[in-house]
């Protein structure tokens, strides 16, 4: 390497050993094509889901592979129904490209104080959430900033109100580097993106759906595969 890469924010390098099973994986796919090689790597490509569940401290099957974090949340978005008189809530530290899809589908949103000191303001989230709040969307480390937010203690504090409130996290610029227990956290979903802090390739990232929720998902992209699968 030519260079020392201190933006794991934005890409980070691969590793060695990424690098080198990459590159093997794409020689080996150019010499037998596409489809032997997703069976000769099966056990190997199913791996994501066991790491990622390990990692996050989740069921295996509540794990879904999509290309990035931006793709996981708006999959997550677009596979809701959320009436017109709901609303969610985010906090001020928001990513833009996660507002740009409330925006773009017209969901009401209120927007959640953080203090100057980094942390929530844990009075204005009560006083945002009513009868009508569906989601509280939490950004656990903003690209914007380094603040950590806590979201154990606003996973443990929005259950005491309400259960059915769901609770969404967007660790992408936090898996790799702080520890994510969804369980501990009480997260129903959680986004994130392989190539920064997780050191992972461009084009992998994951979407975690608490088992709890799965029935108020009706995901807005089925393939053909998933359909097969579902009717057998
Ligand atoms: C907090 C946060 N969420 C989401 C994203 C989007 O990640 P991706 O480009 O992998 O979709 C970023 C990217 O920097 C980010 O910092």
């Amino acid at each position: 390497m030519s260079y020392i890469n201190f933006n794991n924010a934005g890409a980070s390098s691969v590793t060695k050993s990424t690098l080198r099973i990459i590159k093997n994986f794409l020689e080996f796919e150019n010499n037998v094509g596409g489809y032997n090689a997703e069976i000769r790597y099966k056990k190997k490509l199913d791996e994501f889901y066991l790491n990622t569940s390990k990692l996050i401290n989740s069921d295996l099957n509540e794990i879904s592979f999509l290309q990035n974090s931006t793709y996981a949340w708006n999959f997550f978005l677009n596979s809701i129904k959320i009436k017109k008189d709901e609303n969610v809530i985010i906090l001020d530290n928001e990513y833009g490209s996660n507002l740009i899809g409330l925006i773009n589908k017209n969901i009401k949103y209120k927007i959640s104080k953080i203090n100057e000191d980094g942390n929530i303001c844990l009075k204005d989230l009560k006083n945002k959430i009513d009868t009508k709040t569906k989601i509280v969307f939490v950004c656990h480390i903003a690209s914007q900033c380094g603040d950590v937010i806590n979201i154990e203690k606003i996973g443990s504090f929005l259950k005491k109100i309400n259960k059915n409130i769901i609770f969404v996290v967007d660790a992408c610029q936090s898996i790799g580097q702080v520890k994510i227990d969804v369980k501990k956290q009480k997260c129903d979903i959680l986004v994130g993106s392989g190539r920064k802090y997780l050191r992972g390739p461009r084009g992998t990232g994951f979407l975690y759906i608490n088992k709890k929720i799965k029935s108020l998902i009706s995901p807005f992209i089925l393939d053909i595969k998933n359909t097969l699968l579902k009717k057998k």
